[in-house]
């Protein structure tokens, strides 16, 4: 097999070719190697790849060539020396946190993050002796304040889930390296096309690649991208023995999906930003948040660290709860989906679905109101979107 590095090309070429594995028969295309496991040519052969001897496959748990492309195609985009892929999001952001972390050690984490995350680093985390601070993510003095000796790691998404706060990523980096602790960044509404986490001094960056990598709204998966030494240190022995490894199958409609990336999450941005001006001024809508317009809050953040707006476009309707429901279901064109980054525009209602784990207080301190909608815009003409979303707010 071949692999080709094209390190010197511009990131949209490496999105196409880095890290191809091409077999003896020269497909144009990625091959799929579906298989469990790899057969050696002799006892000697498999004694040596197992004392990591030889370079090669042993099993698909712990590698696989179709999701080594992944990896290394993801890694090469996103300027990380290392990645892992896994099988979902979640993994992912689960095996970052825990791959460092052990009883006594501290995660700070700003109180504005998707459901799940929230989750692993407020209640599950505990439950093993790994106490959280959990704060307002913008608020740099927060950080500083939140840490504690033996701080290990810091966690956060940027812009957040849903309601598309920008979290300073250098400033935040900068704390976390003088408190002695690591900083992990969710990429996953930013997408790596916007914004590059590793270059503005994270240790770490996590994707759920079910999102915009995927792009139409088929597998589930997951990637963690680092230094060598961090992935070494944190994540490769413990997804080798644990297993939450991503599907080749999976790993090959993801590799696929890098190729149309920057073209998918363009127009997506494009058309968002074309939303978020069609209904800014609506007299049923009480606040849009679209992070590439310069009333968002944090708008001069966005501008520092971000290359591009956003495919999601918030905004709270005017009358609750009622108005939010009436509003999506009257919607012709946009399905009702808690899903993101998909080729087909979805909506949600993040009060009853996404966060509805949270109390009426949390989301309240949130911004998570009960008019509260997520728009991810995906590929279909803008006209057809705006339009689907003015007739909607008609009906309200
Ligand atoms: C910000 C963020 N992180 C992580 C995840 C988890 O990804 P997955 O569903 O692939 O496990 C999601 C999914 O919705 C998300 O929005």
């Amino acid at each position: 097999m071949t692999a080709s590095a094209p390190d010197r090309y511009r990131p949209e070429t490496r999105l196409v070719h880095a890290g191809t594995l091409r077999s003896q028969f020269g497909e144009t295309s990625e091959a799929l190697f579906l298989t469990q496991g790899y057969v050696y040519d002799n006892a000697a052969q498999a004694e040596r790849r197992f004392k990591n001897e030889e370079p090669g496959f042993q099993y698909s748990r712990f590698a696989n060539p179709t999701v080594a492309m992944f990896e290394q195609r993801m890694a090469a985009f996103e300027g990380a020396e290392a990645a892992r892929a896994t099988a979902t999001g979640m993994a992912a952001v689960t095996l970052s946190l825990t791959g460092q972390l052990k009883a006594g050690d501290h995660v700070v984490a700003p109180k504005a993050l998707f459901g799940s995350c929230r989750y692993i680093i407020e209640d599950y985390l505990p439950r093993y002796g790994v106490a959280s601070t959990l704060i307002d993510g913008t608020d740099l003095k927060q950080w500083r304040n939140a840490v504690r000796p033996n701080t290990k790691t810091f966690f956060i998404e940027t812009p957040t889930n849903p309601t598309l706060e920008i979290i300073d990523i250098a400033a935040v980096a900068e704390i976390a390296h003088q408190a002695g602790a690591t900083l992990i960044v969710d990429n996953v509404f930013a997408t790596p096309i916007f914004q590059s986490p590793l270059a503005l001094g994270a240790d770490c960056v996590v994707y759920s690649a079910t999102k915009h990598i995927d792009g139409q709204g088929r597998c589930l998966g997951g990637i963690i991208l680092g230094s060598q030494e961090f992935i070494d240190k944190h994540i490769h022995v413990l997804l080798r023995q644990t297993g939450p490894s991503l599907s080749p199958f999976n790993a090959w409609v993801m590799l696929k999906g890098l190729e149309t990336l920057p073209v998918r999450v363009r127009q997506q941005t494009d058309s968002a930003a074309t939303l978020a001006v069609a209904i800014a001024e609506h007299p049923k809508i009480a606040r849009l948040i679209y992070p590439g317009r310069p009333d968002h809050p944090q708008a001069k953040v966005a501008q520092k660290q971000m290359r591009g707006g956003s495919t999601l476009v918030a905004f709270d309707i005017k009358g609750g709860k009622k108005a939010a429901f009436r509003f999506q279901d009257a919607l012709k064109l946009i399905r009702i989906s808690n899903n993101l980054g998909d080729a087909k525009s979805l909506i949600t209602h993040p009060a009853t679905t996404t966060h509805q784990r949270l109390t009426q207080a949390q989301r309240d301190e949130l911004g998570i109101t009960d008019g509260l909608v997520r728009v991810s815009v995906g590929l279909e003409h803008p006209d057809d979107i705006v339009e689907d979303v003015l007739a909607a707010l008609e009906a309200v």
